[in-house]
C-alpha cells in the first residue's frame, strides 16, 4: 500500500510569457478572435441538462461595452429549486466513489486548464473581464491550475490524518466526512481562479454544490463548466445558474440541506448573508458551515529606512495591476516625508508610460473596470477629490466611458490620514497618498492598524530590521497576508495561503488544508476488539 497516496506532487504552473511571436500569443490571438466572432449562447448547467429558459440577458467586454459578446439565459426560483434538487441526487454517488477517483477528476481538470483549454479561458478572461493577456495566464490558467493541484494534494493529506494513539486491543481512526447536504458557492468577478476554486474545492471533498457566479463572470463561467465536465465531475455534482441573488438566497437559505457556502465578493453582501443564515438557523439540519472572503483596503507602510525604488515598484504593481480590482491591491499608502519626493518622482515617471486600452492589444497595461457601476462609482470619488482643496492630485484623474468603462490610473495625496478614499473600498485604479513625519512613525502605526477595518494585505517597505519587528508585531490584527518589502498582492497557491479577518472575512485561506477543512465533517470511530 505504501505509495497509495502518492499524488503527482503539486508543483506551481510555469506562467508563459505571451512574447510577440510566441506560439501561445497566436493561440491566445486566434481564441480571442474566435470569441469576438462568435456570439455564443450560454445555458444554465443543472443536473444533466443544459437550461434555456429564453429570458436573454447579454454579455459584453468592459473595454467595448457595444459589443454583445454573448447571450446567456437568466433563471428564477424553480432553477434554484431543481439546482438543489439535482445535487442532493448526485450526492450519494459522488460521496461513496473513492476519494483518489475524485483527485483524478480534479487533476485532469488542471491538465485541461494547462493544455487544450489555456487560450480559450485566458482569451474568456480577457474579453468578459477585460484583463490583459498576462493578468489573464496568471490568474485564469496558472492560479486555477495551482489551486486544483495543490488541493489535491492538501486533501490526501488531510485523509491520511489520524489520531496517533490507539491503545491495546482498540483502533483509534477519523473519517471525513463530507457535508450533509449541499453547499452554495457564490463566486465574484475577478479572478477566474476563484470562481473555478470555490465550486471545486467543496466538490473535492465530496460535497454537491449548486453555484452562482457574478453576472459579470458568467463569460468564463461557463468555459470552467466545460472543463468540468470533460474532466469527469458528474452531472449534478456542480451546478452553475444564474438568477436574482435575493431569489436565490431565499431559496438556498430557507433550504434544510443548506450545508455551507464558500463565498468571495463585498463584506456588505457577506454580513447580509451571514445575518439570513443566523436568523433560519433552526430549519437546518445541520450549522452550515460559513467560509467568506470579503474586501480590502490594503496598506504600504513605507519605513524612513525604505528603498525609495522598492516603495515606488510596491505603489506601483500593487495598486495597479488588475485595475486595482483585486481584494489585495494597495489602495493606501503611509510615506515618510523624507522619502516622498523620489517615490512621488518614480512613481510618476512610470506611470506616465502605462498605456490604456482594450485588452486584445498586447501593448496595454491598463484596461477597463469591470461594470458601468464600478465606472460610476470610481468616476464619483476621483471627482470629489478633485473638488477637495484638502487633496492634491498627484497623477491620472481622468476616465471615459464612450468606447469602455476606463478609469485613469490615479494616485491622490491627502491630508488627513482617515480621508474617505483612506477608508472606503473603491475596487479601482485609485491610490490614496498620506505623507507622514519622519519623527511620527511610532504614531502612523497606529493610525494603520486603526484605519484597518479590513484586514486583508498589507505591506512594510524598511531597510531597518527593527522597524519591521516592530510594524511585524504592531500590525499582527492589521492583514492576513502580510509582506516585507514587497506588493502586497500576488499570493502564489502553495506558497502564501490567502485570506484575511476583521471586514476582510474568516480567514479560511484559500488554496489551503484549512479550507478543505471547512468542507468536511469528521467522524471519530473507535473499535475495541
Ligand atoms: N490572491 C490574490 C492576490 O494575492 C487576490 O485575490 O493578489
Amino acid at each position: 500500500l505504501k505509495g497509495f497516496f502518492n499524488v503527482p506532487e503539486p508543483v506551481n504552473e510555469t506562467v508563459l510569457n505571451y512574447g510577440p511571436r510566441s506560439v501561445e500569443r497566436a493561440a491566445l490571438k486566434a481564441a480571442l478572435a474566435e470569441g469576438r466572432a462568435k456570439q455564443i449562447d450560454i445555458p444554465m448547467y443543472i443536473g444533466s441538462k443544459e437550461v434555456r429558459t429564453g429570458t436573454l440577458r447579454e454579455i459584453r467586454p468592459p473595454h467595448d461595452h457595444q459589443h454583445v459578446l454573448a447571450t446567456y439565459h437568466w433563471g428564477d426560483k424553480t432553477h434554484v429549486t431543481d439546482a438543489i434538487d439535482a445535487a442532493l441526487a448526485a450526492k450519494a454517488d459522488w460521496e461513496n466513489l473513492p476519494w483518489e477517483q475524485r483527485a483524478a477528476i480534479f487533476l485532469k481538470a488542471a491538465e485541461l486548464i494547462a493544455g487544450p483549454y489555456r487560450a480559450k479561458i485566458n482569451a474568456a478572461t480577457m474579453l468578459g473581464q477585460s484583463k490583459n493577456a498576462y493578468q489573464a495566464e496568471i490568474d485564469a490558467a496558472c492560479e486555477f491550475i495551482d489551486f486544483l493541484r495543490f488541493n489535491v494534494q492538501y486533501m490526501t493529506e488531510i485523509y491520511q490524518q489520524q489520531p496517533p494513539v490507539s491503545g491495546k486491543g482498540i483502533w483509534n481512526r477519523v473519517e471525513q466526512r463530507p457535508l450533509e447536504g449541499f453547499v452554495f458557492a457564490l463566486t465574484p468577478f475577478n479572478f477566474t481562479a476563484i470562481a473555478g476554486n470555490l465550486p471545486a474545492s467543496a466538490a473535492m471533498m465530496g460535497n454537491v454544490v449548486v453555484w452562482k457566479p457574478a453576472d459579470t463572470q458568467i463569460y468564463a463561467a461557463n468555459v470552467i463548466m466545460q472543463i468540468f465536465k470533460e474532466a469527469g465531475v458528474p452531472d449534478g455534482v456542480i451546478n452553475l445558474i444564474y438568477a436574482d441573488g435575493p431569489v436565490v438566497g431565499d431559496v438556498v437559505f430557507n433550504h434544510p440541506d443548506f450545508a455551507g457556502i464558500h463565498f468571495t465578493g463585498s463584506t456588505g453582501v457577506f454580513q447580509n448573508i451571514w445575518g439570513t443564515i443566523a436568523g433560519n438557523i433552526h430549519k437546518y439540519k445541520t450549522y452550515p458551515r460559513i467560509v467568506g472572503e470579503t474586501g480590502g483596503k490594503d496598506f504600504v507602510l513605507a519605513h524612513p529606512s525604505a528603498n525609495p525604488d522598492v516603495v515606488a515598484v510596491a505603489l506601483l504593481r500593487g495598486a495597479f495591476e488588475y485595475q486595482g480590482q483585486k481584494c489585495s491591491a494597495a489602495s493606501r499608502a503611509y510615506i515618510p516625508a523624507s522619502l516622498w519626493p523620489a517615490v512621488k518622482e518614480h512613481v510618476t515617471r512610470e506611470m506616465a508610460t502605462f498605456k490604456m486600452g482594450p485588452t486584445e492589444d498586447f501593448e496595454n497595461f491598463i484596461n477597463a473596470v469591470i461594470s458601468e457601476v464600478s465606472f460610476d462609482k470610481l468616476a464619483k470619488y476621483i471627482d470629489e477629490a478633485n473638488a477637495d482643496e484638502s487633496v492634491e492630485l498627484i497623477a491620472g484623474g481622468g476616465h471615459d466611458k464612450t468606447k469602455g468603462w476606463f478609469i485613469e490610473p490615479t494616485v491622490l495625496k491627502v491630508e488627513d490620514p482617515y480621508y474617505v478614499t483612506m477608508c472606503t473600498e473603491l475596487f479601482g485604479p485609485v491610490l490614496t497618498v498620506y505623507v507622514y513625519e519622519d519623527k511620527d512613525w511610532d504614531e502612523i502605526l497606529t493610525i494603520v492598524d486603526k484605519t484597518s477595518i479590513y484586514a486583508l494585505t498589507g505591506a512594510i517597505i524598511s531597510q531597518d530590521r527593527y522597524a519591521i519587528a516592530e510594524a511585524t508585531y504592531r500590525l499582527r490584527n492589521a492583514a492576513g497576508n502580510f509582506y516585507v518589502n514587497d506588493k502586497p498582492t500576488g499570493a502564489v497557491v502553495g506558497q502564501q495561503p490567502f485570506g484575511g479577518a476583521r471586514g476582510s472575512g474568516t480567514n479560511d485561506k484559500a488554496g489551503s488544508m484549512i479550507n478543505l477543512l471547512r468542507w468536511v465533517s469528521p467522524r471519530t470511530i473507535k473499535e475495541t476488539f
